[in-house]
């Protein structure tokens, strides 16, 4: 089976191919950057400026400010190729948090509460009727770097005017007391194989490594995974790192993330990441693509009833028992020979014929 990684090529990206390579037949690093998405007649997917090649699983990652390109190719490969982890409108939901937390709301995963407002000054008119301190998002920011906190309303109505002049989009959210602690949980399928607690620096509040965060490995209760998954389910992804707060009322989902870092985690962790995702990505690759198999024999079989007179070739190797060979069992389903019957076989060299006897 042939597998690519199309991403920025980050460290990260790096390990996840090299892990692949143990299991897929050929494994290819193909830049996001060098891919077109060319829609309408002759729609395509161009790399390097030629039409992307084959594959049987691809693994797209990239940054939000690639959202828009990693959607456009997701959606032309989804039903195209045999597996892909996400779904290709998991790229514009899971890369703002806005979206993230419609999606999470639809789906009654709990969140810390989220306010969306049309206005700066319907926001302030907000701000004026909610506790403190409270946290102010852009929907689309990473690291930590479009997170702020304010302590009071005046704090709070500056940082509006701030974004209202930039005309910065935001999210604001009730600010959770963990003492500057987030989990971030790694889910591989239906399992969360790796997690970490992260602890905010001193004079920090945010959790995240660039923010000077530091890892630990941690034990996940039952329930803090269950809502891992869930999340990931939810949003169509196979392979996401989910950020969770621990409340004194609860877990509460504050993001995911669909192209998250390894090496942090794999610090902490005794789990070799790349290698389960590699596992993951050629066993779910291997069972789509026997699935595929048993599709095209059933469509082959409907086409096939309908016109009795018609003819399949199969291409195929040959199994052999010995000295015995063994046909492919679609060979049979569309031949239907009973064992009641008797055959006439005509053999020669490089040829074989069966043939129902008249
Ligand atoms: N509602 C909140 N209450 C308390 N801390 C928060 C809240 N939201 C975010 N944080 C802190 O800020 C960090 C970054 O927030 P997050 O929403 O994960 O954005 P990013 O995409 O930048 O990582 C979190 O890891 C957490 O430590
Ligand atoms: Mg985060």
């Amino acid at each position: 089976m042939k597998a690519a990684i199309i991403s920025l090529g980050s460290k990260s990206s790096v390990m996840t191919a090299e892990a692949m390579q143990k299991y897929f037949d050929s494994v290819d690093m193909i830049q996001l950057k060098q891919i077109e998405v060319c829609l309408g007649k002759d729609a395509s997917i161009l790399y390097e400026g030629k039409e992307l090649g084959n594959y049987d699983c691809i693994y797209v990652k990239g940054s939000y400010r690639y959202a828009n390109l990693l959607c456009s190719l997701a959606s032309m490969l989804e039903g195209k190729i045999a597996y892909m982890p996400f779904f290709a409108n998991a790229f514009t939901t899971v890369h703002n948090k806005l979206l993230t937390h419609l999606v999470l709301q639809q789906h009654k995963i709990p969140m810390p509460r989220t306010y969306i407002t049309s206005t700066i000054a319907a926001a302030k008119d907000l701000l004026k009727r909610v506790n403190y301190p409270v946290v102010m998002k852009f929907p689309e920011g990473t690291q930590g770097k479009g997170v702020m906190f304010a302590d009071s309303y005046g704090s709070a109505s500056s940082l509006l005017d701030a974004l209202g002049v930039l005309n910065q989009p935001f999210i604001i959210q009730e600010y959770v007391e963990t003492g500057g602690a987030d989990i971030r949980a790694f889910v591989v399928g239906d399992k969360v194989i790796a997690a970490m607690r992260r602890k905010a620096h001193t004079h920090e509040k945010r959790a995240n490594i660039h923010a000077g965060g530091v890892g630990q490995s941690v034990q996940l209760g039952r329930e803090v995974m269950k809502l891992a998954v869930t999340t990931a389910r939810a949003l169509g992804a196979d392979i996401c790192g989910v950020d969770i707060l621990e409340s004194p009322l609860g877990p509460l989902v504050i993001e995911a993330n669909i192209s998250p870092g390894l090496q942090g985690l794999s610090k902490v962790s005794t789990v070799d990441i790349p290698d389960e995702i590699a596992k993951f990505l050629f066993f779910k690759t291997q069972e789509k693509v026997e699935e595929r198999k048993k599709l095209g024999a059933v469509q082959v079989m409907k086409e096939l009833d309908m016109d009795p007179e018609a003819t399949q070739d199969i291409v195929s190797t040959l199994q052999f028992r010995g000295e015995k060979i063994v046909l492919p069992e679609i060979a049979n389903r569309i031949a239907r020979f009973t064992e009641t019957k008797e055959y006439v076989i005509t053999a020669k060299k490089g040829q074989l014929e069966i043939k129902e006897m008249k």
